[in-house]
């Protein structure tokens, strides 16, 4: 028999409390809404340096097709803005430019897949950020089908987040911050796309050079 009283902790990060409460609504037959799998959905990464345009052009291709947005960059300041703890060190990691752990960013993406209804396509910007993100992320959801990057000037993708940072309240919209977030873009960025232009599904995009 089922409990009828759950107690679940909700000093936790908004993911961890998230899974409880979906637990205990299976475990009362509660069906998820997503109608299809996430292995049928259609997964479009959209890559590029800071301020390079990729949330920018989200906007203008969900208003054009039927498709889903998410920011893994928007996801982790929404974990940040909940106040839980894990929120805490992922604020710390972020104003220093570097990668939150791969789990975390992936989990957050997941769910809101999850979330979202029975939409069949998604474009994910900021993600992956790092080759390991992209190959868990393939081999536990999907594999992508195309990936869209955006070259852009160091010029450029200063000056955008600066003009952001007037009014944005990001953390990490500063000078000092986006040096850094330069930083571990060039270093973590080669494989990725090399292993997508192999792969046959890199779509580079001039925006700003
Ligand atoms: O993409 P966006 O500029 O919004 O990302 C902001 C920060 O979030 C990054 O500088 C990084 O600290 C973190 N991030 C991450 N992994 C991702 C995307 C963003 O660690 N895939
Ligand atoms: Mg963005």
């Amino acid at each position: 028999m089922s409990e009828i009283l759950i107690k679940i902790d909700s000093d936790r990060s908004i993911s961890d409390v998230f899974q409880d409460n979906c637990a205990a609504l299976e475990a009362n037959g509660f069906q998820p809404v997503t109608t299809h799998s996430l292995k049928d959905s259609k997964v479009v990464f959209v890559l590029g340096g800071p301020g390079s345009g990729k949330g920018t052009q989200c906007k203008r291709i969900v208003e054009r097709y039927k498709v889903t947005h998410f920011s893994a960059g928007d996801l982790l300041r929404a974990e940040v803005a909940s106040g839980s703890e894990k929120g805490k060190e992922l604020e710390e990691t972020m104003k220093e430019g570097k990668l939150v752990p791969l789990e975390v960013t992936l989990g957050l993406i997941e769910d809101a897949m999850k979330r979202s209804g029975d939409s069949p396509s998604f474009l994910i910007d900021g993600f992956p950020r790092e080759i390991n993100q992209g190959l868990e992320f393939e081999r536990l959801i999907t594999p992508c089908c195309v990936v869209l990057s955006y070259e852009c000037s160091e010029e450029v993708m200063m000056q955008r987040p600066l003009e952001r940072g007037k009014t944005s309240e990001r953390a990490d919209d500063n000078e000092e911050t986006i040096k850094k977030r330069f930083h571990t873009f060039k270093e973590s960025m080669m494989p990725v796309l090399n292993y997508y232009d192999k792969e046959g599904k890199l779509r580079k995009i001039n925006d700003g050079l």
